[in-house]
């Protein structure tokens, strides 16, 4: 049984247009004006007056990470359910082994608890120490597994950080294998010498954490980083950019011709740092690394969409409930779990807040959204496009539609939602997936297990080696 979107106003990276789409078997078989129904059975969605859209495609999110001696909220049932309410098809979530552990036996947890997704899924892998035998086992990722995307830490030291000398490691492996390195960049030393300052001073309460990460910690890291991929000439994806000092060294290296690109999430366009300032331990909702950022920074970002520095919007969802999560770190910051919900509240927020409030146009908004990210982790264009043959992943859109966001009504499984209270204009009437509608007007239909691991190909990026 196939479905016809009829007089949608569909709307890509690139294009503008009224017209139809029929899906059938999964994939979008054709698109155009005047489409007929090829058969009885077929249903009929009467799209007039809304948008039709890529499905979302995020390619940063941690669905049951364990991390900070607490695990994150939402499994891989749960938060991709949580997407598909929101709009967002496709995920990219993260492999992150135990210091020594081998990256296939990582990988093959990884595999085991992503089985409960209810959309399509791939991953990176997280290189977390350097030994012999990564090299070998990078490869098998890359070439045999599917995953040509690798994460780094620069902070967390003594935990799941690398060191600069394992980060060139990575670099020259991935440059040989033709895959990309992406970073989550801040001085981990720094970090930690500001957390034990502060915390020797009494500084305890969760604004500190914000205190012990300013923002000169992520640009030195990140300008640290591209110095290291141009050496090496390794492309790079810096991942959840939150400040101008990181925005300008990802500027300069892109003026010494390097492939440096960057992502940057809803909570550093929309907050800013006084969500520290709430009382009663609500500030920990907060916590994350890198943090939330003063006033000012966020304008330096939208800028940065629009003028193409940064590709991709992700969420970095990683829920921890404040009650029995956050709390670990009641009487010291540097014990909260760090992270918060995001995956069902991109699509309203970036058109809320870009698009009907002026800051991006429609199809830079699609663009960062789902066709970008598509594109930079090789699943375009069987994701992130409206093209025959794409898998049928698409969002009817409801401009018209208000809504406030809240954690009473999300499908995240947490507790607090760090947009409460944010309005929000349109929402998806009906989300597709893999050729069927398994949300619509807000009432989900997914089917535990339904989705698919996606095995990943890059084009091989060119060499951005220094020259000299
Ligand atoms: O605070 C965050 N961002 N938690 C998730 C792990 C990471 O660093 O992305
Ligand atoms: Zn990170
Ligand atoms: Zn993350």
């Amino acid at each position: 049984m196939g479905i016809l979107i009829k007089n949608g106003e569909i709307i890509t990276a690139s294009d503008r247009y009224v017209g139809d789409i029929y899906c059938a078997n999964g994939k979008i078989q054709a698109t155009g004006p005047g489409l007929d129904k090829p058969s009885a059975q077929d249903t009929v969605i009467d799209a007039s007056g809304q948008l039709v859209l890529p499905g979302g495609v995020d390619a940063h999110v941690h669905m049951e990470l364990p991390f900070m001696g607490s695990e994150s909220a939402d499994d891989f049932e749960t938060g991709t359910a949580a997407g598909i309410a929101g709009g967002t098809t496709s995920i990219i979530d993260f492999v992150i082994p135990a210091r020594n552990q081998s990256l296939l036996e990582g990988l093959a947890i990884g595999n085991e608890k992503a089985k409960k997704a209810v959309c399509d899924y791939g991953f990176h892998m997280a290189i977390t120490w350097f030994g012999d035998r990564i090299p070998e086992e990078m490869r098998a990722c890359v070439e045999e597994e599917g995953i040509p995307s690798f994460k780094t830490f620069m902070a967390y030291k003594g935990a799941i950080g690398i060191d600069d000398g394992e980060l060139i490691s990575v670099m020259q492996t991935a440059r040989g294998l033709g895959a990309l390195v992406t970073i989550h960049c801040e001085h981990g030393e720094a970090v930690v010498a500001l957390q034990k300052l502060l915390v020797a001073q009494g500084k305890t309460a969760p604004k500190y954490h914000a205190q012990s990460r300013p923002s000169p910690v992520e640009g030195e890291a990140t300008g640290r980083a591209a110095m290291l991929a141009g050496l090496t000439g390794a492309p790079i994806y810096i991942v959840h950019l939150t400040c101008r000092e990181a925005l300008d060294a990802v500027a300069e290296a892109r003026r010494r011709g390097q492939m440096v690109m960057a992502e940057t999430c809803p909570q550093y366009l929309l907050l800013d740092d006084t969500v520290y300032d709430k009382p009663d331990f609500e500030g920990a909702a907060y916590v994350m690394s890198p943090p939330i950022r003063p006033k000012g920074h966020q304008d330096a970002l939208w800028a940065g969409i629009a003028s193409g520095l940064i590709q991709t919007v992700g969420t970095d969802h990683c829920p921890f409930n404040q009650d029995g999560q956050k709390t670990i770190g009641k009487d010291n910051f540097t014990k909260i779990p760090n992270g918060a919900a995001g995956i069902e509240n991109r699509l309203g927020l970036l058109y809320t807040y870009g698009v009907v409030e002026n800051r991006i146009d429609i199809h830079r908004f699609v663009d960062i959204f789902a066709t970008q990210p598509a594109k930079i982790f090789g699943l375009y264009p069987r994701k992130g496009s409206i093209l025959p043959g794409a898998d049928a992943d698409l969002v009817v859109f409801d401009p018209h539609a208000s809504s406030t966001i809240s954690a009473k009504t999300h499908h995240h499984r947490c507790d607090r939602n760090i947009f409460e209270g944010f309005a929000i204009k349109g929402r998806p009437s009906h989300v597709i997936v893999n050729g069927r509608v398994q949300c619509k007007d807000g009432t989900l239909d997914v089917e535990r297990g339904a989705g698919r691991f996606l095995p990943r190909r890059l084009s091989t990026p060119s060499p951005t080696a220094v020259k000299g």
